[in-house]
């Protein structure tokens, strides 16, 4: 993995939870060569690293905003459970679920529905997309343009803060959605108490730069994808289809820019790839180059096409594991759900029996940690009391993550941690240290 735009920064810390990553394929179709290299492969090598906690889920409720066709989805549902499988995940280490088997979410989603910036969804790349091309047409901008389409990042919002994910490795066109789930989430921690961890979004360089036959970026929507999963002998016709440049064996050729070396180095070791290299140089001819494409593929590929066939045959063994896997997902997803209706006041009656606490007045008296980034990108937070007054402030974190770690340390030590976090916070302006240890003691865990 090369060129992260983030790091798992803070995994260092003494009492550290697991990192928490998470990633979902929407399935609308059958996973090429393009999936394979910038999701499957980079997330099933994840899912191998000791201290990390994985979630894998088939995002079905997605598929159903640009797919009509009920047959497919499911049988996408099937091919992309079956091809994780093949590649390498171990469900037992790690969360493999189907969106829909978690009806959590959709309720999530509409509590974030209900904070989600109407202004902040016209932004999002792919409802704007859909709008200008309309436009570009003459057509009425919302031509085609179903609500669903509008919602989506806070469908996105809901998968990922369900499981308080830290980590999502996404394509770049997917940044945006991240971000505005971490918006999503800063607004919902604001108004009713630190809920939501801020997850943030992991690329990688190679990530959705693979490109297909025709050379521009291998998607469903060029009609140019390889599919991973190919007979051996229709992966050799495709790649024959590869576009190349008309110069005759014996004459050199340009590694730039060629999609066949592209794909090539995606597959192939570094010392594999430096003779590709030279073997451009050399003129090797547009046919060898391709054979030599084949095999390497071929080689990674084969014994994964086997397992796949195999579990392909076998829908039941995967709706068990799905069934099993729903059951491990449901388990923080139920009791987390539980506690976001009692925070925004879905709440049982019982709780306004005279002994019990007025719960606005409990909630206003207490102090707050708020999350926040600031434009140098770097994650803050500081503490506030019931009117707002800033008691503490934090220098800024690389990653939300060792902002939420630091946090966490605070309210489990209280003051006694103000000294080795020295540095990364410091009492705000006039606030002495005995107000300060009063509102950390606030946050202290009651023995019981
Ligand atoms: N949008 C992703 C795709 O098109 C799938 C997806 C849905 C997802 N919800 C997600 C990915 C949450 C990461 C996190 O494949």
């Amino acid at each position: 993995m090369t060129n992260r735009q983030t790091d798992a920064g803070g995994r260092s810390s003494p009492n550290t939870s697991p990192l928490r990553f998470l990633t979902g394929i929407t399935t609308t179709g059958a996973p090429h060569l393009g999936n394979f290299v910038g999701s499957i492969r980079p997330s099933v090598a994840a899912s191998q690293l000791a201290g990390v906690q994985g979630f894998y889920f088939l995002a079905d409720y997605d598929a159903l905003i640009k797919c009509d066709e009920p047959a497919r989805i499911q049988r996408s549902t099937l091919e992309i459970a079956a091809s994780w499988l093949a590649a390498g995940l171990e469900p037992d280490r790690v969360t493999v679920y189907r969106q829909s088997d978690i009806p959590e979410i959709p309720e999530l989603t509409w509590l974030l529905t209900c904070i989600a910036g109407k202004g902040l969804l016209n932004r999002a790349h792919a409802y704007k997309a859909a709008v200008d091309k309309n436009l570009a047409a003459g057509n009425d901008p919302d031509v085609d343009v179903s609500a669903g389409l509008f919602m989506y990042p806070v469908l996105m919002a809901a998968d990922i803060l369900m499981f308080k994910a830290h980590q999502v490795p996404v394509g770049r066109d997917q940044i945006q959605h991240i971000e505005m789930a971490r918006d999503m989430a800063q607004r919902f921690n604001h108004l009713y108490g630190e809920h939501f961890v801020l997850p943030e979004a992991v690329t990688e360089e190679s990530v959705a730069l693979l490109p297909g036959l025709d050379g521009r970026k291998m998607s469903k929507s060029y009609d140019n994808t390889i599919a991973l999963f190919a007979p051996r002998e229709q992966l050799r016709k495709l790649i024959a289809g590869i576009v190349t440049d008309s110069r005759a064996p014996g004459e050199a050729k340009e590694v730039e820019g060629s999609a066949l070396f592209q794909i090539y180095q995606a597959f192939a070791s570094a010392p594999e790839t430096a003779a590709l290299r030279q073997a451009y140089a050399d003129g090797i001819a547009w046919s060898d180059a391709k054979q030599l494409l084949f095999e390497r593929i071929e080689r990674d590929v084969a014994p994964m096409r086997e397992r796949y066939h195999a579990l392909i045959n076998d829908p039941a063994s995967i709706e068990a594991l799905l069934q099993a896997g729903a059951e491990k997902a449901r388990a923080v997803a139920t009791p987390f759900l539980r506690e976001l209706r009692q925070a925004v006041g879905l709440r049982n009656l019982d709780s306004l029996s005279a002994a019990a606490p007025k719960s606005k007045a409990a909630r206003t008296a207490a102090p707050a940690f708020k999350q926040y980034r600031e434009k140098d990108g770097k994650f803050y937070f500081k503490l506030v009391d019931a009117n707002a007054r800033v008691l503490l402030q934090s220098q800024g974190f690389e990653s939300p993550r060792e902002a939420a770690l630091t946090i966490a340390r605070l309210q489990k030590e209280g003051s006694t941690a103000l000294a080795t976090l020295r540095g990364e916070v410091a009492a705000a302006n006039g606030i002495a240290a005995g107000e300060l240890d009063a509102a950390l003691q606030f946050f202290a865990p009651v023995a019981i």
